[in-house]
């Protein structure tokens, strides 16, 4: 590790003490705390995810880490704070409560921070460096590892606060990424860990286009993907919120449904079902996909839902995949 790295790591390792401090027992912090235990998250919680707030104080994270001796050019590195082109620092937190991410290695590498107002960006995070790629992270993934790997499962969220609130649910196997797609190398990741992730992504139009996108490419990477039964335009943190960790854990994740059935489901997006053409057409995507099941009774299972919701006979069903099949060689 160079010299500037260490400084850097050394320096989030402070301000993540910092911004908790602040939080739990300090004024300035009152703000971020009580944001964040009106969304119900609890001490308990604050504290394993080592919550915080960065003060609405303009120089309040210089001041305090150029008395440790830190130089202005690492914390502007470490994306902590700007010089301004007067001179003056400025803390590009200020006013946030602060998500500290770590590497697998449980050191803190970056931040979050969420804005308490609806404010342009609504999360801000720390910008890349040597230390940290965005695409490399997975959230939480050092807290949820010995979890990930004793239930064989890990479940895939789009944002901190659904990972947060799905642990606070008892669901400790959580991790995400940081605002982007998953990436091919978060996606080994898990793999070396589990084969099977869940996705829980928000239920709305993109967070549903973006799970097909996971599902793709943690199949490639040779992962199981099951998909949460998430309750349409909710957010996995709002869905605990309104009915429950009992119910999120139950209706939600442990209800998870297979790759296949929400893909059957996602497909028909690109159909207007009511078409016979495009039922058609609809109905030979599916059966592009089936023709990829290895296993000859999972492919008569989702066969048969074919042939029962659209009155097609199971042997020409059959005969069309065992020509995909054969077709794929
Ligand atoms: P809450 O409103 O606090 O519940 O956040 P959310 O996690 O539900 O937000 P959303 O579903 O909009 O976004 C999911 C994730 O995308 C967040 O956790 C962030 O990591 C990221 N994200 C959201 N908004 C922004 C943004 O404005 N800028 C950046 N860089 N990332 C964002
Ligand atoms: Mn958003
Ligand atoms: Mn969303
Ligand atoms: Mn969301
Ligand atoms: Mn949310």
């Amino acid at each position: 590790l160079s010299q500037e790295n260490q400084n850097i790591l050394d320096a989030s390792e402070w301000v993540a003490k910092l911004y908790h401090h602040v939080l739990r027992y300090t004024k300035n912090g009152e703000d971020g705390y009580h944001y964040l235990r009106e969304r119900g998250i609890t001490d308990e919680t604050i504290r394993t995810f080592q919550l915080g707030f960065a003060p609405n104080v303009k120089d309040f994270t210089a001041e305090f880490l150029a008395k440790k001796g830190f130089h202005q050019q690492h914390l502007a590195k470490a994306g902590l704070i700007s010089v301004n082109d007067d001179n003056t620092l400025v803390d590009n937190f200020q006013g946030r409560v602060i998500f500290p991410i770590r590497n697998h290695l449980g050191k803190t590498i970056a931040f979050g921070g969420r804005t308490l107002f609806e404010q342009d960006p609504k999360y801000l995070n720390s910008p890349q460096n040597d230390l940290f790629h965005k695409g490399k992270i997975l959230y939480n993934f050092d807290l949820a590892k010995k979890q990930i790997r004793k239930q064989a499962e890990a479940v895939l969220f789009e944002g901190y606060m659904d990972v947060i609130a799905a642990h606070q649910a008892g669901v400790e196997n959580a991790v995400a990424t940081l605002g982007t797609s998953l990436t091919e190398s978060q996606a080994r990741l898990l793999r070396r860990y589990v084969d099977t992730v869940v996705i829980c992504y928000d239920a709305d139009a993109a967070g549903t286009d973006a799970a097909y996108k996971a599902s793709e490419t943690l199949r490639k990477a040779g992962c199981h993907v099951k998909i949460a039964n998430l309750t349409e335009n909710m957010d996995p943190d709002d869905y605990i919120t309104e009915y429950g960790a009992e119910s999120f854990r139950q209706n939600v994740i442990a209800s998870s449904m297979t790759f296949t059935s929400f893909y059957m489901q996602y497909l028909k997006r690109d159909f207007n079902l009511s078409v016979e053409s495009d039922r058609i057409q609809y109905i030979e995507n599916v059966l592009k996909h089936l023709a990829t099941i290895d296993s000859a009774v999972e492919r008569e299972y989702y066969l048969k839902e074919v042939s029962e919701a659209y009155s097609v006979s199971m042997d020409s069903l059959l005969n069309e995949i065992q020509a995909n099949r054969e077709k794929m060689g």
